[in-house]
């Protein structure tokens, strides 16, 4: 009996090596691409990105205008930024049938008389050829997560995103606290890419308790290209 486990044991190892072997072997070049986050921007034509194509690069600009709650969730105050943002090409996603292309970004606002940063977010921007959609996936380490889209022409300069809570396609996340407090219901962005400018305007609506409206909380900018990747 002791023997037959033995030879069994002996069987299951030379298995188990064989295995071993061969999940050792080296992979191929392509999987090697995809399972190390790239430290350089991934390389591609970058005209795949779509209406996205203009944005790659290093952007900053000093005319940011914020409208947000003031302290006492009865006014308004309103901040005066400056900013910075990242987009760096991603290696394109394959979901089976949709093929999508992408830039990673991060954004950095300041209080034009600050220089500790004050909001930022990070995420990506996203381009669905085939079915013509833009995507915008970003968190706002406020406990916030967006997933805003839009229909856009691959040659548009200008196009509109939006999103609401409740949505299981473009939807709005908001921490507990926030959810009762200050929950966002609706994001809305319109983008303008023109004559090396890009503007951007976004509301974002928020339910306050004791607040009969909503309240639009509003950001805008006008930035320049600092950097080409
Ligand atoms: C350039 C973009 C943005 C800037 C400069 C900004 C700035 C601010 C400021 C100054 C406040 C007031 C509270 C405080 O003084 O910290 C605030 C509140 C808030 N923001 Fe933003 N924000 C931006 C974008 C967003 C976006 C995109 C979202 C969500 C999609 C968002 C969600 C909120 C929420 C829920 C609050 C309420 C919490 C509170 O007033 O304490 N913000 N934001």
């Amino acid at each position: 009996m002791a023997a037959k486990k033995k030879t069994q044991k002996k069987i299951q190892n030379k298995a188990q090596k064989k295995t071993r072997k061969k999940t050792r072997a080296p992979l191929k070049k392509s999987v090697q691409a995809s399972a190390l986050p790239p430290m350089k921007p991934a390389v591609f034509p970058l005209e795949k990105l779509g209406p996205l194509r203009p944005l790659v690069g290093v952007w900053e600009g000093q005319k940011g205008d914020d409208i947000a709650p003031d302290d006492s969730r009865e006014g308004i105050e309103n901040n005066k930024f400056r900013e910075r943002i990242e987009f760096v090409p991603i290696i394109p996603v394959d979901n089976h049938e949709q093929k999508l292309f992408g830039l990673r970004y991060k954004t950095t606002v300041w209080r034009l008389t600050e220089s500790d940063p004050f909001h930022e977010e990070v995420g990506y921007w996203l381009w669905d050829p085939k079915e013509k959609q833009v995507m915008k996936s970003f968190i706002v380490p406020r406990g916030i997560v967006v997933l805003a889209g839009g229909t856009v022409e691959p040659s548009a300069q200008e196009f509109n995103l939006s999103a609401d809570a409740g949505s299981s396609t473009y939807g709005i996340c908001s921490n507990l606290f926030l959810d009762r407090e200050f929950k966002t219901v609706r994001y809305e962005l319109n983008v303008k890419l023109t004559a090396g400018e890009f503007r951007y305007f976004e509301d974002t609506q928020m339910k306050i308790p004791g607040r009969a409206d909503l309240f639009h909380h509003t950001d805008e900018n006008a930035l320049r290209r600092s950097k080409a990747l």
